[in-house]
Parts: structure tokens; C-alpha cells; sequence
């Protein structure tokens, strides 16, 4: 028996009820293949910052930096600004861990209806690259003459040649094992400076991986062509803020951002890497047991090929697809009436013996 030390962090909102879900289906596939999680639970979320004034405590990240993994749900809460919830937890774990790749793959299941009608399940698979810890989310900026009719405020984006060529370089080989085809998201024509850059650092890649195919598209087409067309894409590769969007439009596109999941890699293994879906805290439906757990999930099992045991994360990819193929048990955000739980069990009940 393999034993996993995961830092747990449920977060706010339907966090707290999409985690327990993944935590369910990693303890029914490990029993299978020998594997344990044992897990330190965090209540690292808005719901502390309103009791103490922190996300998390000031010694945080050193009490996570030696466990295999990260499991995130989600967090943000409508009393406290965006900000402070991204920057007072996820951005210093991405950061502080150097989890440069974000992987956030998307497919359109069988059994579940796109709201795009070329959207058709078994062509749609691919996965969105983006970087994770510079580009246009950056620290570098301020605000000067506050309250004055002058106020104005200044935020400048950071590329930096090994952030770029480390990120383009892992999209590029992730290419190599599916279908070899990358999309550069870009915007050279009207980002003058940073995206004519990020395209050069991209062919300079490209160079180093003759069997893959590439195209650059902008930013703004690629929205338009992503819906219109989404079954033709595999690799996209992307930076910080546009990798942020494209992630929700593909989440949409397959059907529901409830479905999504996402893996902040530190691919070097220095550190741990975080394990989250794409959704937030979604209050407008938290408390009430009928967020959809796929996201989550299919996050874990991201979590599970991460440490190694890609058999058991394809085994949990396979049950969720099974589980919409061969039931008609949804959650509501997918037109159904299935609580969590009864989804989440619905695939345990699926898994293999
Ligand atoms: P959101 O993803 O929480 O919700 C967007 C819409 O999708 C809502 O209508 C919600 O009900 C629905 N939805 C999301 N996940 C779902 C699921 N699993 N099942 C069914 N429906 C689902 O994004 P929103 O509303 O922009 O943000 C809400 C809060 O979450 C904010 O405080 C935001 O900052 C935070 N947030 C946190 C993230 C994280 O922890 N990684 C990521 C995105 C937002
Ligand atoms: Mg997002």
C-alpha cells in the first residue's frame, strides 16, 4: 500500500461540497490499486479571512510545501473582494510552488448536450495550456492620485523568456503524445510588445518539435473559432489571462463549467503541485448539495496521473463518461435533478471491481 500525504483545502462555498466528492471517488480507486490518501485539512477560505484577517496563516506554505499534493475546491465569497481571495491563497501557492503549467483538459461527453451544435462528443477533446505564474497577472503597478479627478492606475505585464519557452516547451511535448496539433493563443497585432515576443519565443520552440503541427491564432478569432468549430483543436497553449478565458469558453462549450478540471503542475516535482477545478465557489447555488462534483473529480484523477498511477486516473475518466452515457443522472446545471451525492455515488457504484 502506497500512502499519499495530500494538503486538503475545501474553500467556500460548493468547495466544500465538490471535495468530499473527489475524496469519495480517490478512496474507491485506491482501494483498488493499492493506493491510500492521507489527508491534513485546511480551512484556508473567505470564511477565515472574516474571522482572523488571512486567507491563510503567515507560515501557510511552509506547512503544505512537504505534502504530494495540493486538492483545492474553490474559494471567493461575496463578502470579500475577488482580490484578496485569489491573492491571499491561490496566486501564492501557484507562485511560491512554481506551478508555471496550468493543464485544464475539456471534452464534450456522450449523453451531454453542448449548448454549440457543432459540439459533438468524441470529437471535442482538447486541452487548454496556460501560464500559471506571470504574464498579465502580475504584481507590477499601482495606483497614484487616489480620490483626485486624476486617479489612474498602471499594471504591466511580465514575459519572460524562460516563463514563456518552459510553458510552450511542456505544450508543445504534451502535443507529441495526443494528436500533434498546438494552437499559439496570441494578440501581436494589438499587444505590441509582449505578444510579438511570446510568438517569437513560440516558433523558437517549435523549431524543437518538428512533428508537431502549429498555429498562431489571435486571441479574439480564436474565441469565435473555439465555438464555431471547437472539434478542431488539441493543444492550445496560452498565456496567463487569455488561457483564464479560453478555459471557461471550452468548459462552456462542453456543456457546463461544473465539468472542468484543472492541474497547476510544478512539473520539475520541486514542490507540490495544486489540484483544483476550474469553477468557483458558485454562491449562487452553494449550500444546497446539487453542485455538479465532475470537475472535482476528474481534478483528482489529474492528481492520480500526477503521482504516478495513470491507470487509475483513466479509470475514473472512463466511469465519469460511462456514468453520462449510460444513465440519465445529471446535476442541474447540466438539466438534471442529481444531488452531489447522488452523481458522486452513481460513479462509485460504476467503477471497476
Ligand atoms: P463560478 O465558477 O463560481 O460560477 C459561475 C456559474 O457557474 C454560476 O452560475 C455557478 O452556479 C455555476 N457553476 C460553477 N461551478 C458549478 C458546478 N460545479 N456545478 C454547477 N454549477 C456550477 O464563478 P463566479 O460566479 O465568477 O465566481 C464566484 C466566486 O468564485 C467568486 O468569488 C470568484 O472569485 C471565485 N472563483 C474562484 C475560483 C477558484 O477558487 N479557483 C475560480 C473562479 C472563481
Ligand atoms: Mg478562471
Amino acid at each position: 500500500m502506497t500512502t499519499y500525504r495530500i494538503a486538503r483545502i475545501p474553500g467556500d462555498g460548493i468547495g466544500l461540497e465538490v471535495t468530499p466528492a473527489a475524496c469519495a471517488v480517490l478512496e474507491a480507486v485506491g482501494r483498488r490499486h493499492g493506493l491510500a490518501f492521507a489527508y491534513d485539512d485546511y480551512d484556508w477560505s473567505c470564511e477565515r479571512y472574516q474571522a482572523t484577517g488571512a486567507m491563510m496563516p503567515a507560515d501557510g506554505l511552509d506547512q503544505v510545501r512537504n505534502h504530494d499534493a495540493l486538492l483545492l475546491g474553490a474559494v471567493g465569497s461575496p463578502g470579500v473582494p475577488d482580490h484578496v481571495s485569489l491573492w491571499g491563497l491561490l496566486i501564492p501557492i501557484r507562485r511560491t510552488f512554481r506551478q508555471y503549467v496550468n493543464l485544464r483538459p475539456i471534452k464534450v461527453f456522450e449523453g451531454v448536450e453542448s449548448p454549440v451544435r457543432r459540439a459533438v462528443a468524441g470529437e471535442v477533446d482538447l486541452v487548454v495550456v496556460r501560464e500559471n505564474v506571470e504574464g498579465e497577472y502580475s504584481e507590477i503597478g499601482g495606483r497614484i492620485n487616489r480620490g483626485f479627478p486624476d486617479e489612474m492606475a498602471v499594471q504591466e505585464s511580465v514575459f519572460t523568456r524562460a516563463g514563456v519557452t518552459r510553458l510552450v516547451d511542456y505544450a508543445f511535448a504534451l502535443a507529441e503524445r495526443r494528436t500533434g496539433y498546438v494552437t499559439s493563443a496570441t494578440k501581436s497585432n494589438g499587444i505590441v510588445h509582449t505578444m510579438p515576443y511570446w510568438d517569437e519565443l513560440v516558433t523558437e520552440v517549435a523549431a524543437g518539435h518538428p512533428d508537431v503541427r502549429w498555429d498562431a491564432e489571435h486571441i479574439d478569432a480564436l474565441c469565435a473559432k473555439l465555438v464555431l468549430d471547437p472539434g478542431r483543436f488539441d493543444v492550445i497553449v496560452a498565456s496567463n489571462l487569455f488561457g483564464d478565458i479560453l478555459s471557461d469558453l471550452a468548459a462552456a462549450v462542453a456543456g457546463s463549467i461544473g465539468m472542468a478540471p484543472a492541474a497547476n503542475l510544478n512539473p520539475e516535482r520541486d514542490f507540490p503541485s495544486l489540484f483544483e477545478p476550474v469553477h468557483g465557489s458558485a454562491p449562487d447555488i452553494a449550500g444546497r448539495g446539487i453542485a455538479n462534483p465532475i470537475g472535482a473529480i476528474w481534478t483528482a484523477a489529474m492528481m492520480l496521473d500526477h503521482l504516478g498511477h495513470p491507470e487509475a486516473a483513466t479509470e475514473i475518466t472512463d466511469t465519469i463518461a460511462h456514468t453520462l452515457a449510460k444513465t440519465s443522472l445529471r446535476t442541474a446545471d447540466l438539466g438534471g435533478s442529481a444531488t452531489t451525492t447522488e452523481f458522486t455515488k452513481a460513479v462509485i457504484d460504476r467503477l471497476p471491481r
